[in-house]
């Protein structure tokens, strides 16, 4: 039987990973599965599930692990993620992530089952990153008023889309998603080293240079390279 590739992306709100994973899915044709877009959407669509994710994403809190787990599972069992996906925003807590590794089974040898890659930003960085971010209201690309500036105002530069800013992207809110991260992501970081599957990328550099060391690193895993 195959292995289903599984590649992780850890990191801090604002570190990049959306912006990272979309390249790295367009390039190995891996499902993209981003926990916080799968809320979103269903915020969007109104669902019960939408509903009571709301209150703990506005607050800057996790939603409680229970929903997470139930969607994020249902959703890596559509046809799309048979040959390998890469999480984004999942795991958060050592909970969700016990819950993975009973699901997925111990990694092989080599590590490359799963492949864990955090993207390593300073704090001060991610708080201009967060409230300068605007995504695309139509495609759901990734901008920053400064570090990729929009060719015209208030547009999408990949389809002329309306830019939004996230409601969770406020001062006040990216500070308790800071604070959260730290209490209860961060302890990732211990849990995948200990398994010998984390590999650390400095995220605080370029878009394109980021993105060459990490697609380096995850194309390795991908393709059985890993030490
Ligand atoms: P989620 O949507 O996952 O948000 P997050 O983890 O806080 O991460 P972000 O999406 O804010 O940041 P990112 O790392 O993707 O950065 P991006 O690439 O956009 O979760 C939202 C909420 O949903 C959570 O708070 C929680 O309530 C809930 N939730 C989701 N998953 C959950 C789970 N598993 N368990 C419980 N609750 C869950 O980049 C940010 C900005 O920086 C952009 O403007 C971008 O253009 C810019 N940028 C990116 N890279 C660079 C670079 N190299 N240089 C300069 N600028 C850059
Ligand atoms: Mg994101």
């Amino acid at each position: 039987m195959s292995l289903t590739q599984v590649l992780i992306l850890l990191g801090a709100p604002g570190a990049g990973k959306g912006t990272q994973a979309v390249r790295l899915c367009a390039a190995r044709s891996l499902a993209h599965i981003s926990t916080g877009d799968l809320f979103r959407e269903n915020l969007k669509k109104e669902t019960a599930l939408g509903k009571r994710a709301k209150g703990f994403m506005d607050a800057g809190q996790l939603v409680p692990d229970e929903l997470v787990l139930e969607m994020l599972f249902d959703r890596v069992a559509k046809p799309d993620c048979r040959n390998g996906y890469l999480l984004d925003g999942f795991p958060r807590t050592i909970a969700q992530a016990e819950a993975l590794e009973k699901r997925l089974g111990p990694s092989n040898r080599a590590g490359n089952h799963v492949t864990v890659l955090s993207l390593r930003v300073p704090e001060s960085v991610l708080v201009e990153r967060l409230t300068g971010r605007r995504t695309c209201s139509a495609c759901g690309n990734i901008q920053h008023m400064l570090f990729s500036a929009p060719k015209i105002a208030g547009k999408c530069d990949k389809c002329g889309g309306a830019l939004v800013q996230r409601s969770d992207d406020t001062v006040e809110v990216v500070k308790k998603r800071l604070e959260v991260y730290r209490a209860q992501t961060q302890p990732l970081e211990g849990f995948y080293s200990a398994r010998k599957l984390l590999t650390e990328i400095d995220g605080h550099r370029g878009e394109d240079e980021v993105f060459r060391d990490l697609s380096a690193r995850a194309f390795a895993a991908l393709d059985g390279e890993a030490a």
